[in-house]
Formats: C-alpha cells, structure tokens, sequence
C-alpha cells in the first residue's frame, strides 16, 4: 500500500496527464454506441475482459483508459449500457460529482452497481463488539475502536462512509431510481450485464455483509 503522501504526489504529477488522457480517449475513441460496459478502478487483479476498464493505476494493474475518476468520466453522454465500480468510491472526494458523472455517461435504462465498504454492517458490529468480523487489514489492531476505525478510514485512504441512506439520497438526487441492495457475489437483479463482476466480489458474511452493495437505473 502506498502511503498517502507518495499518493497525493503521484496524483499532483500524474494528475494533469491523466486529465488529458481522459479528454483525448473521450474525444477520439470513446465508443459513441454498441454495448458499452465500464468497470471503474479494476485496480491489480480485477481487469475484466470486454469491460472498459479505468483507472489512475496502470503500474501495477491493468487498465484499458488511465484517467482519474476524480476528473469528468471520459464517456459521452448517454452510450454506457453498465458501469460498475467495487470498493473504489470511499476513495473520491465528491460522491456528489461521481454520481452525476456516472448517471450522465449511462444511457436511458443503464445500470450502476456500485459497491464499497458496508458502514451500516460496520456500526453494527462496532455496537456488538464483535471485533472478530473486522480484518485486520491495512492495521493490525487489537482494541474494536481501532479496528473499526481500519475498516471505515483504512490509513486514510478512504474519504468517507458509506451508508445505504446516505447512498440512496445523494443517487436519488443524482437521478437514480430502483435503488436496491444486492448480496455481494451471489445477487445481481440484471446478470446478463454483471455476471463477470460477481466473480470479482469477495464476502465472507452474508448475514452483516463487509460489502454494500447497490444497483440503480438511469431510467
Ligand atoms: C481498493 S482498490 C479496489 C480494486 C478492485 N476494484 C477490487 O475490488 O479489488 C481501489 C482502486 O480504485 C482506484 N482509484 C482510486 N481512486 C482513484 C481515482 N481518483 N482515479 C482513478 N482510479 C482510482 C485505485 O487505483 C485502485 O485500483
């Protein structure tokens, strides 16, 4: 893992380039129709194949468009068919801003299904003092306030919490409609666009899931 000054310096250089990137492969070879799928931050391991995948990472992963999420996405409006992203947005600054990108890139009927660190389940277990169910990633921690404060902030490197209400109200201001929470691996209300990506997904309880997980239309 980085450390969060090498990060805030690769993003003060890199940034601009990217931004430029971003706007050349929206400008010359963005699809403008077909099925277009986009995976937002595949990071090292999670490249899937006929997806557009973005990301600031393209050292020690793999990504097809290296461009920061930060910036405007670099799609035209209304020619994404699905876009996904899993444990990605607790990184961005303006969750606002990303879900009004996001929900201007899809075309009319386009799904999001978004995914990232479950605050609710997190609160939960905190109450409950269960500290077994926190990891003991990126910290080792022994005390249940040090590890859930691992989990939610991981060294800094996540910017806020995700909460299911919080998410339905800043992607139903977005525009979002037919919210719904799905299981991590197992459940997908649309598998004929993200069957690739539940096999991406880890959990390892489905009863206080680690992941939230939220599918929305751009209606
Ligand atoms: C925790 S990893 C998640 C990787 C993968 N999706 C997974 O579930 O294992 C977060 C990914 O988001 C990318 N990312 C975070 N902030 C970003 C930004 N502002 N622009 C582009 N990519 C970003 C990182 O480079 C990294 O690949």
């Amino acid at each position: 893992m980085l450390s969060r000054t090498a990060k805030a310096t690769f993003y003060t250089m890199a940034g601009p380039l990217m931004k430029a990137n971003g706007l050349l492969y929206r400008q010359f070879r963005a699809p403008r129709g077909g099925a277009l799928r986009v995976h937002l931050g595949p990071g090292q391991k999670n490249y899937i194949d006929r997806w557009v995948n973005v990301d600031a990472n393209m050292f020690t992963g793999k990504c097809d468009v290296w461009a920061d999420l930060r910036d405007p996405l670099p799609f035209h409006s209304g020619t994404v068919t699905a876009m996904y992203s899993h444990h990605v947005i607790e990184h961005l600054p303006d969750l606002r801003r990303h879900f009004g990108e996001v929900h201007r890139c899809l075309k009319p009927g386009g799904i999001y299904r978004v995914a990232g660190p479950n605050g609710d389940s997190a609160i939960a277990k905190f109450l409950a003092r269960d500290a077994a169910w926190f990891y003991d990633f990126p910290d080792n921690r022994r005390s249940i306030g040090g590890r859930f404060e691992n989990f939610i902030f991981s060294r800094q490197e996540h910017v806020t919490i995700l909460t299911w209400s919080y998410l339905e109200e800043i992607m139903t201001d977005a525009g979002f409609t037919d919210l719904r929470a799905c299981k991590p691996i197992r459940e997908t209300n649309y598998p004929e666009l993200f069957a690739d990506c539940l096999q991406k997904e880890w959990e390892s309880d489905f009863e206080t899931p680690h992941t939230l997980v939220i599918e929305a239309v751009r209606p």
